[in-house]
C-alpha cells in the first residue's frame, strides 16, 4: 500500500506523527510537505497529494490542516478525489466502506494524537463494500462530469 501525506503549518506536527506511525507499520509513505512550521497555504499541499492519488501513483492520501476543513474542501476539487473529513473512528470506517474515500482529512487542532492515529489505522484497514454504494459513487462521478468546466 502506498500513501501520500501532506499538511500545512497547522497540520505539520500531526503529519510528522502520522508519517512516523506509518513508517513503523512498514507502510510506504511519501511526504509532500510542508516540512516546516512556517505559515503556508493548505491548497498547495491538497492539490499535490490529490493529483498524485487521482493519477493512481498512490493508493490513498492523508491531508492535515488545523481543522481539516480547508484541506477537504480543496482536495474535493480534484476530479476523482473523495476526501472525507473525519473526527471519529465510526465515520472513518464508514467513509471507506460506503463512500470509497481515497483521501482522509484530519484536523490537528481538533483531534488528540492518540485518536488521530487510531482513525488512520481504522481508515486504512477498512474496505469499500461496493454493491448499492457503487451506484452512488457512480452518481458522484456523473456529477463531476456534468460540472466540469
Ligand atoms: C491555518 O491557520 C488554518 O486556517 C488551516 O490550517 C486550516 O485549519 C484551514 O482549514
Amino acid at each position: 500500500m502506498k500513501i501520500a501525506i501532506g499538511s500545512d503549518h497547522g497540520g505539520y506536527p500531526l503529519k510528522e506523527l502520522i508519517y512516523q506511525h506509518l513508517l513503523k507499520k512498514e507502510i510506504e509513505v511519501t511526504d509532500f510537505g510542508t516540512h516546516y512550521e512556517a505559515s503556508t497555504d493548505y491548497p498547495d499541499y491538497a492539490e499535490k497529494v490529490s493529483e498524485a492519488v487521482a493519477a493512481q501513483q498512490y493508493d490513498f492520501g492523508i491531508l492535515i490542516c488545523g481543522t481539516g476543513i480547508g484541506m477537504s474542501i480543496a482536495a474535493n476539487k480534484v476530479k476523482g478525489i473523495r476526501c472525507a473529513l473525519v473526527s471519529d473512528c465510526f465515520s472513518a470506517r464508514a467513509s471507506k466502506q460506503h463512500n470509497n474515500s481515497n483521501i482522509l482529512a484530519l484536523g490537528s487542532r481538533v483531534l488528540g494524537s492518540g485518536l488521530a492515529l487510531e482513525i488512520v489505522d481504522v481508515w486504512l484497514e477498512a474496505e469499500f463494500e461496493a454493491g448499492r454504494h457503487q451506484r452512488r459513487i457512480d452518481k458522484i462521478k456523473a456529477m463531476e462530469n456534468r460540472h466540469r468546466s
